[in-house]
């Protein structure tokens, strides 16, 4: 079972970091492959809590190849930053590889995601303000600037020069910003240029290779599938393809090499952002999943907004990814409500719809239509397998799988390392 591909079934923040840390220790090379530090994952290892953006989660694990290929976009501040943050913590990060062909988020980038932000006012998409969009922008657009134009000087500085003209423009004439200048941006890539240039290799050659010769690979999938740009609930979107698809986009690997795809599905569901989000809570049940599940993110600090589980969502993201396992997450959070919904279909203007409207308006007027199922109080946070849980909890999750597309394969009961029940291995 060489190739893994693990990615977000819902908008984010399923506990993808976890379950790659859970499976690390079977894998050899764990590969990032779309977004940047747009991402947080936080991983508990004991009395240890990890907030990783950038670098992949698996790195956690001794003797493990991170990755970082193609399609990821990099702030180099943030990589170093992280790598040093960890290194202090005792974890070994030497093994790290970059992709010469991944693409460069640079002041500029920061400056306008920020600005349209605000421009946009009411209509904003709510970012992370990281530099995500506008640097993907520039890699369609062919005006971005890659890992490897930092190792020449003079394509680097032609490159910085030319995006920078226009940029001035909006920057200054749309935005009433000050104009960036040229020098402040080659500089502060530069200045990684010693560091960055061991790490830089041929990922998507070297992933061949391990593969080839029997080596195990995850790619870890930042972001979710409600947030793929082609996927997603566009325009309330990141800017990558967060999908099972990108793992072979975005790292140069075949797709006929991937031999399983896992989706992390939380047991409710979250959204940081804007968006629409028919499942959402209003009311003191949302505050209970905020406050239970602690749903306020790794990156931005920023509350989630919470829901019930969507069973249309997840058979979407079952189709959309080829979805062989689900992990479901965070069941230990609902331990304790009476009853808990499930939405099963949509009501829109009066029309029923058991699977997900293609069309957005209908998305965004899309009304639940919710099942119901008996809650439990028993404490779950220490059971480690499934006939263990309380009956109504067997049933909360069969009755979720049932409607989900995908085996559930693993249970999250707790936020801890070891807080998991295996129904089937993973690797
Ligand atoms: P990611 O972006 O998908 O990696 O997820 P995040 O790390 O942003 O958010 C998931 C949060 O839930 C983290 O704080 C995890 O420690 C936590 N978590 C993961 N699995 C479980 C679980 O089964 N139960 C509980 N209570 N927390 C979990
Ligand atoms: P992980 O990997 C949740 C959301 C932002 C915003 C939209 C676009 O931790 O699951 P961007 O900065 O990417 O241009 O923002 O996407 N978003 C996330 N939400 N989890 C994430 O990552 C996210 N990464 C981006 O909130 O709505
Ligand atoms: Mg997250």
């Amino acid at each position: 079972m060489p190739a893994i591909v693990l990615i977000g079934a819902q908008w984010g923040d399923e506990g993808k970091g976890k379950a790659t840390d859970l499976l690390a220790d079977r894998i050899d090379y764990v590969v990032k492959f779309n977004g940047g530090n747009n991402a947080g994952h936080t991983v508990v290892v004991g009395d240890e809590k990890y907030a990783l953006h950038l670098l992949p989660s698996g790195i956690l694990t001794p003797g493990v190849t991170p990755v970082i290929a193609n399609g990821v976009v990099i702030d180099l501040e943030v990589l170093f930053a992280e790598l040093d943050a960890l290194s202090a913590r005792g974890i070994d990060v030497s093994r790290l590889k970059v992709s010469a062909n991944a693409h460069v988020i640079t002041l500029y980038h920061r400056t306008l995601d920020k600005v349209t932000e605000r421009f946009l006012g009411k209509r904003q998409i709510g970012t992370t303000g990281r530099g995500i969009g506008p640097t993907y922008a520039d890699k369609i657009n062919r005006v971005g600037i890659r890992i490897q134009d930092i190792f020449d000087e003079g394509i680097l500085r032609q490159k910085v020069e030319s995006a920078l003209e226009v940029k001035n423009h909006l920057l200054v004439k749309i935005y009433n910003r000050r104009a960036i200048h040229a020098d402040e941006v080659v500089n502060e890539l530069l200045s990684y240029a010693d560091r960055l240039r061991p790490l830089v290799a041929d990922t998507a050659l070297e992933l061949h290779r391990a593969l080839d010769s029997g080596k195990t690979v995850l790619f870890e999938g930042g972001q979710a599938t409600m947030l793929d740009v082609d996927h997603g609930t566009y325009p309330f979107v990141t800017s990558s393809n967060a999908t099972a698809g990108g793992a072979s986009t975005g790292s140069g690997i075949g797709p006929n090499r991937v031999d399983r795809v896992i989706a992390v599905v939380k047991a409710y569901t979250t959204r940081v952002g804007s968006g629409p989000f028919p499942t959402e809570l209003f009311d003191e049940s949302g505050e209970f999943l905020r406050k239970t599940g602690f749903e306020f993110g790794t990156t931005t600090g920023r509350p989630r907004r919470c829901g019930w589980y969507d069973a249309p969502i997840a058979r979407y993201t079952a189709r959309i990814n080829g979805v062989t396992d689900f992990v479901l997450t965070k069941l230990d959070v609902l331990t304790g409500l009476a009853e808990i919904p499930v939405c099963v279909a949509y009501d829109v203007d009066g029309t029923r719809f058991d699977e997900m409207p293609v069309n957005q308006s209908d998305f965004h007027h899309a009304k639940p239509i919710y099942e119901m199922f008996p809650g439990w109080t028993e404490d779950i946070t220490g059971v480690r397998s499934f006939d263990d849980l309380p009956k109504n909890a067997q049933a909360y999750v069969r009755a979720l799988e049932a409607m989900s597309g995908a085996r559930f394969s693993a249970i999250g009961v707790g936020p801890a390392r070891d807080a998991i029940v295996v129904l089937h291995d993973l690797v």
